[in-house]
């Protein structure tokens, strides 16, 4: 049985203060129960402080994002090395937000992938499709192709310590959440596609549902056999919200 990982991706969210208090209340209700794993990503400047407050808590902590270069004159970014320095154990990587608004491309994001993994950092793969593409028939090839870069770049073993997150772009933020049967059809086509390569490898991955997952259809979604936890926005900045989905996660 794989894992559960419940993820916070608190985006451009918070302050000191209502961090600690975010940080103190899930902490202090973390469910009884295993076979899960919470964690959260803060924006940057706050990560070490996070990363001190969670320290004897089963809570992890991550980065939403990460330079693809080691160091050097890459004004405004952050390398995977000082990531792990602070203690930061995850890193999103491709998030639909970067790529819309950012323009990062799926070998950006593929680079990104292999200078997390080289400083021992935990890479979590986002890949989605927006509404025009669903619309127009071609989730699975654009999941497949987005998915490949990163596969061609980093070959399937690299995919025995990273995480891959299905976040339909037409889900994120908008209230609107894939049907558990239709997130299903997508994260099987991403093990699937994994499968070609190293059946164990695809069978161990982790693969989160990201998009308007909430305590209210949690557990619908993580009833689905290919749907091993949530990458949450809107409901991992504050306590109760994300708690009812780390409890919908939590495995006996
Ligand atoms: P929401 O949960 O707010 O839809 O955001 C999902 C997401 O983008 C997580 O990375």
């Amino acid at each position: 049985m794989r894992e559960r990982l419940v993820a916070g991706n608190w985006k451009m969210n918070g302050s000191s203060a209502a961090n600690q208090e975010l940080l103190a209340g899930i902490i202090a209700g973390v469910p009884a129960g295993g076979g899960f794993r919470l964690l959260v990503c803060p924006p940057f400047p706050y990560l070490s402080t996070v990363c001190a407050q969670v320290q004897g808590s089963a809570v992890k902590v991550g980065a939403q994002n990460v330079s693809e270069h080691e160091s050097g004159a890459f004004t405004g970014e952050v390398s995977s090395r000082m990531l792990a320095d602070i203690g930061c154990e995850y890193v999103i990587v491709g998030h639909s937000e970067r790529r819309a608004m950012y323009d990062e491309s799926s070998f950006q994001v593929a680079a990104k992938f292999q200078a997390a993994q080289a400083a021992g950092i935990t890479p979590i793969l986002c890949v989605g499709e927006t509404l025009e593409e669903r619309e127009a028939g071609a989730t699975e090839s654009v999941i497949e192709f987005q998915l490949s870069a990163v596969l061609d770049a980093a070959g399937i073993k690299a995919f025995a310590s990273a995480v891959v997150a299905y976040e339909p772009v037409w889900a994120i933020g908008t209230g609107k959440t894939a049907s558990p049967e239709q997130a299903q059809e997508v994260h099987k086509q991403i093990r699937a596609q994994l499968g070609h390569k190293d059946v164990d490898i695809a069978d161990r991955v982790q693969i989160l549902y990201g998009g308007s997952m909430k305590g209210e259809n949690a557990a619908g979604l993580l009833a689905m056999p290919d749907i091993d936890g949530g990458l949450i926005g809107g409901a991992s900045l504050k306590a109760n919200d994300f708690l009812a989905i780390a409890q919908a996660a939590a495995q006996d």
